[in-house]
């Protein structure tokens, strides 16, 4: 980033951008905030050893402001936000440290809303909840995963119905690339509803696992993503859209959990001059948001209000898809202009009954 930060910030419309530090604890921690119009910024804590202070900084402001693109789509009350502690998740970690950080969130009174993320985990997330309410958090018989996986069976029949009519999983065939939290259960929904399954891992013990528990087949990882299917379903990580495997893609439709399957916006400008249609990952992995928007709400969180929110991934599937027909647009452009359309019309109604538009 050549640019000074407040060009950045004015750039994409940042509303905050925090410094947090601990001198005792060796804590250094970013929060961003992007964009409040719909709701309090929600957003994991990634813990990385980042090699300096600037890339922190850029991966802070890029992911908060994917946050707000995916609270918009996804139809919850929330905005977009992202913390980065600089550290070793390995070595770094203490109870002080996740105490001080609660603290930090804790005085931005409820701008922003922390969740898990790359390098913490909900035992983490419990810590910093005993300085702040402004976490994420489930029932202990909830598994956050199962909610995103549901929603990505959901995006899956929205685009089989697009492609072929039908949102029958009966019969139907699936890579499914990354057999973990996420990955495992989408193959148990797949598997029980018909579908044809082939699963790679480079853990080979997921993989025998996963073999074993249910009748489906595994390819190498290397070539899962090549596999003659109808659904190409990604559940590892980001970035296994790009210029090397757009061209040994095999399958009709692109849908999976994995964040930023696109490693450039050429690649979703290209994926459907390949033939193939690629449901934008945010509107696809939405639903563990969606479960965890449940649980803030004032009477606690629902199971089945939770499901019924998830199942809505559905429809949202379907109007992005119709939208980038109807417009002759990439998908991934149709899923950012429907999320920048909700922001527009809310920011819209809260000037007409203000007449002030607060934080910009
Ligand atoms: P996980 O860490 O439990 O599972 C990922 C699996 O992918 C692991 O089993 C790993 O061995 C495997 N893997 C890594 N590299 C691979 C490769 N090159 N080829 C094949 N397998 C490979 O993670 P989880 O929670 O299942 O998440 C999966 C993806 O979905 C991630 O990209 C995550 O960011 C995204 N996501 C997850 C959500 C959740 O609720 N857990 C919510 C939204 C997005």
């Amino acid at each position: 980033m050549d640019n000074t930060v407040f060009e950045v910030l004015r750039t994409y419309d940042y509303e905050n951008l925090i410094l947090c530090q601990e001198k005792s604890l060796g804590l250094q921690a970013i929060i961003a905030i992007h964009d409040t119009t719909l709701g309090p910024a929600a957003g994991g804590v990634r813990m990385y050893p980042y090699d300096s202070e600037q890339s922190a900084i850029n991966d802070v402001l890029r992911l908060a402001r994917g946050m707000t693109y995916k609270g918009a789509a996804s139809g919850t009350n929330l905005g977009g936000g992202k913390c980065v502690v600089i550290g070793d998740p390995k070595h770094d970690k203490s109870e002080a440290f996740f105490r001080a950080l609660g603290r930090f969130i804790e005085r931005l009174g409820g701008l922003y809303i922390a969740g898990e993320d790359v390098g913490t985990t909900a035992q983490d997330m419990e810590i910093i909840g005993l300085e702040t309410s402004h976490v994420f958090s489930l029932p202990a018989e909830e598994e956050v995963a199962h909610f995103t996986a549901f929603g990505v069976v959901q995006a899956t029949r929205a685009c089989l119905q697009h492609i072929y009519g039908s949102a029958d999983l009966q019969g139907r065939t699936v890579a499914v690339q990354g057999v973990g939290a996420v990955g495992s259960d989408v193959v148990r929904r797949l598997v029980e509803a018909g579908a044809t399954v082939t699963v790679a891992d480079t853990d080979q013990d997921k993989v025998d696992h996963i073999t074993k528990t249910y009748p489906v087949t595994s390819a190498h990882p290397d070539e899962i993503h090549s596999r003659p299917v109808d659904v190409y379903c990604p559940c590892a990580l980001g970035a296994m859209l790009n210029e090397r495997t757009l061209p040994e893609l095999r399958c009709k439709i692109v849908c999976g959990a994995a964040n930023n399957q696109l490693a450039n916006e050429g690649c979703g400008d290209r994926i459907a001059q390949h033939g193939i249609l690629y449901a934008p990952d945010y509107i696809v992995n939405a639903g563990g948001l969606i479960a965890y928007a449940d649980g803030r709400h004032p009477t606690g969180f629902s199971r089945q209000r939770a499901m019924a929110a998830v199942a809505r991934i559905y429809d949202m599937t379907e109007q992005v898809l119709a939208l980038a027909k109807e417009q002759d647009i990439p998908t991934f452009r149709a899923a950012d202009r429907l999320a920048e359309q909700r922001i527009a019309s809310v920011r819209q109604a809260k000037t007409l009954a203000t007449g002030f538009v607060g934080s910009t």
